[in-house]
Parts: structure tokens; C-alpha cells; sequence
């Protein structure tokens, strides 16, 4: 395998595929090392692509047409146009698989209420709510300027960190038939750093849902879904509240420093399970009609708001 954009969240990339039977063949990093040279000269099988938001689908599309499978960083594009192109390409390349990194799918208290809600043991969801409060200065976008132009992002705290809980919301509560929302540009920056959204699933609950990143510090991403028999919160743990006052705890793996704590610890659960579904012949199950779900979802919000 070869991982392309050596930047900040390759380094989670780079420790997962260490504790697997999975070999690196090489890098690519935008300034030193064409992808394309790598995909003709090394002829990788599987390629982590990590590259900002614009630098997603024409690397993808490069890595399909020489026959290597793709696992994807969020979002699965920075516009649902260019996305739009990567799915043609990968419907021409039915034998390859594309995965996207939602990480937050494998956490534990996800994986817990996902199952818990199937079940039917809670009965039917009323309603949740998904907060994301966090914290990014000048700094963050001095350090990476791509984060903050718009024509390389596709927008801001919406695609760029609160598109985990909004797949998560979607995942959990089922999928969107409407929505209705607002953004907020607090801080003079070309995206926006505060959106605000009321989400109607098709099963009949209703979610709400508030993401800065103008907030002071980072606050761990809160969802609550409130059930007839239970009120499930995941705040790094899952905490189930049930009616007749039972209280139980899914405690959340921690992440171990390979990364950011606010990415998680699951990186590495789902490299592992792209490596298990490819061996295995098995759909991964973030596939790109998946990865594509949140991104829709945006794209909409955004449509809304210009
Ligand atoms: N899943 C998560 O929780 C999570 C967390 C952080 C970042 N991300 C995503 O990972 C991606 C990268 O983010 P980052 O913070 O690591 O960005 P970054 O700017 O730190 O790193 C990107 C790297 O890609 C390189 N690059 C650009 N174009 C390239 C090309 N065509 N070929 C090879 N290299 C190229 C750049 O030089 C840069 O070093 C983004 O899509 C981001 O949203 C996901």
C-alpha cells in the first residue's frame, strides 16, 4: 500500500498500517513526489489518500485507473459535483473498493447505540441532538491555508470537522428527508465557522444540530437520542438512561496519542476492518455511496446558505 499527502492526519494512517500484515511501498507528498509516479513506478494495490479536500477525487480517480483499491479521507470530495465524478469512475471500476474514512462509525459507543436502536429493545427514536463545540484560531488556518479558502476546502467547520456527527446523526436516527438551516461566519474568514441545522429522518424523528469551531476550547462532540424507553448520550462514552431508572456505561476506547484526541481513537479499527473486508472479498461498509450520505447532507446546508 502507499499512503499519498504526508500531512497531519497521516500520521494515524501511517500507525495503523504498522500493526498490520500490510506493506508501505511508498509516499507521496504534493511538493516532493507526483502520485502518479508512485501509482506507475511502485504499483501499490491499496492507496490511503490523505491530500485536502480538492486533492481527494483526482487522486482517487488516478489510483481506480491503475487498479488500486482507495480508502479516503473525509469528505469524500470539497463539492458534490467532483464527488459526482469519483462515483462514475468507481461504478467503472466495479472490481475495486473505495472506503471513507468516518471513523466514528467504529467507536465504540456508536457501534453500542447503533445496535441498541436496531434492536428495537428502546423502542421508537423520538428525536436527538448533535453538538460540536471546538476551537480553532488563526493559527489552525495559518498552518494549513487550504483550511480556510473555500475553493479547496468546499467550507469550513460543516465539512471539515462536523461532518462526523452529521453522518453520525444520519447513521444512528436514520436517513435525512429534510432540513432546514443557518451558517455563521463569526470570524472574518471566507468559511464558515458556525452552522446550525434541524434535520427531519424519514422514520419521523427529528434531530438538532450546533457545530463551532468559535467556541473557547474543545469540547467533546455530544449526541443525545431520546428514545421511548431510554435517553442514550454519547460524550465520548455511551450512557443509557432507561425509563425505569437503569443506568449503563459503554466506556469509549482512548485514543493513544497517535493522533489528535478529538479525532478519536478508531482510525485504527477501521484501517483494520478495509484490510479485513479486502482480504475477506467483503464490502467495506463505508463504501463511497456511504462516504457520500454526509456529503450530500452539506452540500445541501451549504446551498441553503449562500
Ligand atoms: N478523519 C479525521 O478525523 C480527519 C482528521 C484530520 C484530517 N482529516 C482529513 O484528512 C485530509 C488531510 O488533512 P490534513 O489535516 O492531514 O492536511 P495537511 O494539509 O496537514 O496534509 C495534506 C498533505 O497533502 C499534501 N498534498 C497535497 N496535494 C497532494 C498531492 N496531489 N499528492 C501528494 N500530496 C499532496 C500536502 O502537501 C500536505 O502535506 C483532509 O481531507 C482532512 O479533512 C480527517
Amino acid at each position: 500500500m502507499a499512503v499519498i499527502g504526508l500531512g497531519t492526519v497521516s500520521v494515524v494512517h501511517l500507525a495503523a498500517i504498522d500493526k498490520l500484515d500490510v506493506e508501505l511501498v511508498g509516499v507521496s507528498e504534493g511538493r516532493y513526489r507526483d502520485h502518479r509516479l508512485l501509482l506507475d513506478e511502485l504499483r501499490p494495490e491499496v492507496v490511503h489518500i490523505c491530500t485536502p479536500h480538492d486533492q481527494h477525487v483526482p487522486v482517487a480517480i488516478d489510483a481506480l485507473e491503475r487498479g488500486a483499491h482507495v480508502l479516503l479521507e473525509k469528505p469524500v470530495a470539497h463539492v458534490l459535483g467532483e464527488a459526482d465524478r469519483l462515483v462514475a469512475a468507481a461504478k467503472d471500476h466495479p472490481a475495486l473498493t473505495v472506503g471513507v474514512c468516518l471513523q466514528n462509525r467504529y467507536n465504540l459507543a456508536s457501534v453500542a447505540a447503533k445496535k441498541l436502536l436496531a434492536s428495537g429493545e428502546l423502542g421508537a427514536v423520538v428525536g436527538g441532538s448533535g453538538t460540536v463545540l471546538w476551537h480553532r484560531d488563526d493559527a489552525y488556518y495559518d498552518a494549513r491555508p487550504w483550511r480556510g479558502q473555500l475553493r479547496r476546502s468546499g467550507g469550513g467547520v460543516l465539512i471539515n470537522q462536523a461532518i462526523h456527527t452529521v453522518d453520525l446523526l444520519q447513521w444512528l436516527l436514520g436517513e435525512v428527508a429534510g432540513l432546514s438551516s443557518y451558517t455563521g461566519h463569526f470570524a472574518s474568514r471566507e468559511v464558515e465557522d458556525t452552522v446550525t441545522a434541524v434535520l427531519d429522518h424519514a422514520g419521523g424523528a427529528r434531530s438538532v444540530f450546533f457545530a463551532t469551531v468559535a467556541n473557547a476550547v474543545d469540547s467533546p462532540v455530544t449526541i443525545e437520542i431520546t428514545t421511548e424507553r431510554a435517553v442514550l448520550t454519547i460524550r465520548g462514552d455511551l450512557t443509557i438512561r432507561h425509563a425505569d431508572g437503569r443506568v449503563e456505561v459503554i466506556t469509549e476506547r482512548r485514543a493513544d496519542g497517535g493522533g489528535r484526541d478529538y479525532w478519536g481513537a478508531s482510525h485504527e479499527l477501521l484501517i483494520a476492518d478495509f484490510y479485513r473486508s479486502l482480504r475477506a472479498g467483503e464490502p467495506f461498509p463505508i463504501d463511497l455511496e456511504e462516504g457520500m450520505t454526509s456529503l450530500r447532507l452539506v452540500d445541501e446546508i451549504y446551498r441553503q446558505n449562500t
